[in-house]
């Protein structure tokens, strides 16, 4: 039952239009809520962020009443609650609000404002002949099933994932290297059991587009009226000597069994790491195991890691973070091969680099990159895939030449309207990227003919601080402009082409990269001779009319 709370130390609602105040609830132990204006409303929301919790106080407020997440991206309609932008899942709790007797009260239940959130209820039971078929169980089919049945889709949805179990958070794998289901599920088997989502374990095999068939390995055909491929990456092994999955303790992380196998070598800890690969998963990984004391080894083959998207001066930050927990790192690297162990020659003892070094290994994990996973679509006439092996979509993430197709997630390549984008196709590796592209396939099938919505592409790393990013560098860039202590680290660095700025990376600096992001929708980042100068992007307003 919905009660009235009094609000801790506010005696009236006087904010101005963009305000947002955290406060405390009296008599609900650690109630907090959030109070804002926009448009001369005053709202009440949960606090904090429904994807890992972000203080929302922190994040960016539009005047059109869009509140991001300060930490990763996630959007809210404050009008509503509602998820407007990935991450987030469930919508923010909304409350009444309003002024008595000299102090400020919400009204609400009190189970909902200690769960911060509101959970979302998709119940439904499935009642036309209407099909979506969605292949694949990660973040992309997340947004795509979630955004269907959110917005009001009633035909029949299933998906189809080889994945075995249904969909969790694939970026902890690397951060945290969670192995367990029931703490990398998003959600219980009875949240889609009640809306009606199938979730069937099996690979497809092949598709018959123009009789809208799908065919899977195990011999089961399923049929569509709407087909979403998002089958992610399949991550690649080296192809040398030892490193092609030819010895034992050589792993690559995608999926809850990498983690699980990984964890398992690595039994109680003082192991001798190599990690292959300085990227985002090398990063983490290598990060996550040296801080479980074990002895890590980085081999990349630039000078600084990451250094081709983040640029050699962020990419020394990274290298400089990881140091200080432990990680050693063998940076402008080649690898030649790895030898089998002298005490089982099953298993891996060493990984040799093309100078001749030979780094002692009783584990080693590679983090060479992905190949969009669409082995299934290869001999077939009716798409075309491109050079990388991913397919060509629309804005709104239509397979190009065929109907009621849609690719989205890792392998999709769509056209980029972000700054520097100018309609460039471009594929992104991000988990909002998928996820959105997932909603924003929903949107269009539950309303034809809408204009999809725009949204830039965020991405997020743990690597020994929190690290931020938004934007693209599709077109590359030729500058960066660096903000802030290094050293801390608290900085933001800022990708430029000429004088726009395409990509925002930040650490330590909450909500810059989320400001960032919101003022790229609009096309209102400053130049760089203006960041140059000095300008602090905080500083600026944010127009309500998006641009891209
Ligand atoms: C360890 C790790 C950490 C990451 N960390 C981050 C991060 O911090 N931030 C970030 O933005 N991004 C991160 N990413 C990237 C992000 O996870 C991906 O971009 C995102 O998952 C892509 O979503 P997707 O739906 O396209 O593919 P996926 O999430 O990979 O899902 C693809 C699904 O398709 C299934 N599948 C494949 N082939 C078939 C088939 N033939 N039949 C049936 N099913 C099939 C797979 O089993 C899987 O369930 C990380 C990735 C990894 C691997
Ligand atoms: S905590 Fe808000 S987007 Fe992750």
């Amino acid at each position: 039952m919905a009660q009235e709370y009094k609000v801790k130390g506010l005696s009236s609602l006087d904010l101005k239009n963009g305000d947002k105040q955290e406060v405390e609830i009296e008599g609900v132990e650690g109630g907090k809520a959030l109070i804002l204006k926009i448009q001369d409303k005053i709202h009440a929301t949960g606090a904090n962020c429904t994807h890992y919790g972000a203080p929302l106080a922190k994040g960016v407020l539009t005047p059109e009443g869009r509140l991001t997440c300060p930490w990763h991206g996630a959007c809210f309609n404050v009008s509503t609650g509602d998820v407007e932008d990935a991450p987030a899942l469930d919508p923010l709790s909304k409350y009444e609000v309003f002024e008595k007797g000299g102090a400020v009260y919400i009204k609400a239940d009190e189970d909902v404002i200690k769960a911060n959130r509101r959970f979302l209820n998709l119940k439904c039971s499935a009642s036309n002949d209407q099909k979506v078929l969605v292949i694949g169980g990660g973040s992309g089919t997340l947004g795509a099933v979630e955004g269907l049945r959110g917005g009001g889709y009633k035909g029949a949805i299933t998906v189809l994932s080889k994945e075995g179990y249904r969909p969790i958070d694939r970026t902890k794998l690397s951060k945290a290297l969670l192995a367990d289901l029931s703490k990398a599920a998003w959600r219980q088997p009875d949240f889609y059991k009640d809306a009606s989502i199938d979730i069937v374990q099996a690979e497809v095999s092949s598709v018959d587009f123009s009789a809208k068939k799908v065919f899977t390995k195990g011999g089961e055909t399923y049929e569509y009226t709407k087909l979403v491929l998002a089958t992610g990456g399949t991550p690649r092994w080296l192809p040398s000597e030892g490193l092609k999955g030819d010895l034992g303790n050589v792993f690559i992380l995608r999926a809850l069994p990498d983690a699980q196998n990984i964890v398992k070598a690595v039994g109680d800890n003082g192991k001798k790491i190599v990690v292959v690969g300085s990227s985002f998963i090398g990063m983490e990984v290598g990060n996550c195991l040296a801080g479980m004391k074990n002895d890590v080894t980085i081999v990349g083959m630039e000078e600084a890691p990451m250094e081709r998207v983040m640029g050699k001066k962020v990419g020394e930050i990274f290298r400089g973070l990881l140091e200080k927990n432990g990680v050693k790192f063998k940076m402008g690297a080649s690898v030649d091969k790895a030898t089998p162990s002298t005490n089982d020659s099953s298993k891996v003892g060493a990984v040799l680099l093309k100078d001749g070094t030979a780094l002692e290994a009783d584990i080693v994990i590679e983090g060479v990159g992905v190949a969009p996973a669409t082995e299934y679509l290869k001999d077939n006439s009716a798409v075309q895939l491109e050079k990388d092996g991913s397919i060509l979509t629309n804005e709104a993430f239509e397979v190009k030449g065929l109907k009621d197709v849609f690719a989205i997630g890792d392998i999709a390549t769509y056209p980029y309207h972000g700054p520097g984008g100018n309609g460039s196709p471009v594929r992104i590796e991000h988990w909002n990227v998928a996820q959105n592209a997932g909603r924003s396939v929903a949107n269009t099938i539950n309303n034809p003919g809408s204009k999809p919505k725009p949204f830039i592409p965020v991405f997020w790393s743990a690597l020994g601080s929190q690290l931020r990013y938004c934007g693209n560098t599709v077109g590359g860039y030729d500058d960066v402009i660096i903000s802030g202590d290094t050293k801390q680290p608290s900085f933001v660095a800022y990708y430029t082409k000429g004088e726009e700025v395409v990509a925002v990376s930040s650490m330590g600096k909450d909500p810059y990269m989320t400001q960032a992001a919101e003022l790229m929708r609009r096309s209102k980042m400053p130049k760089k001779s203006e960041l140059q100068k000095g300008v602090d992007i905080l500083e600026i307003g944010i127009p309500s009319e998006i641009k891209i």
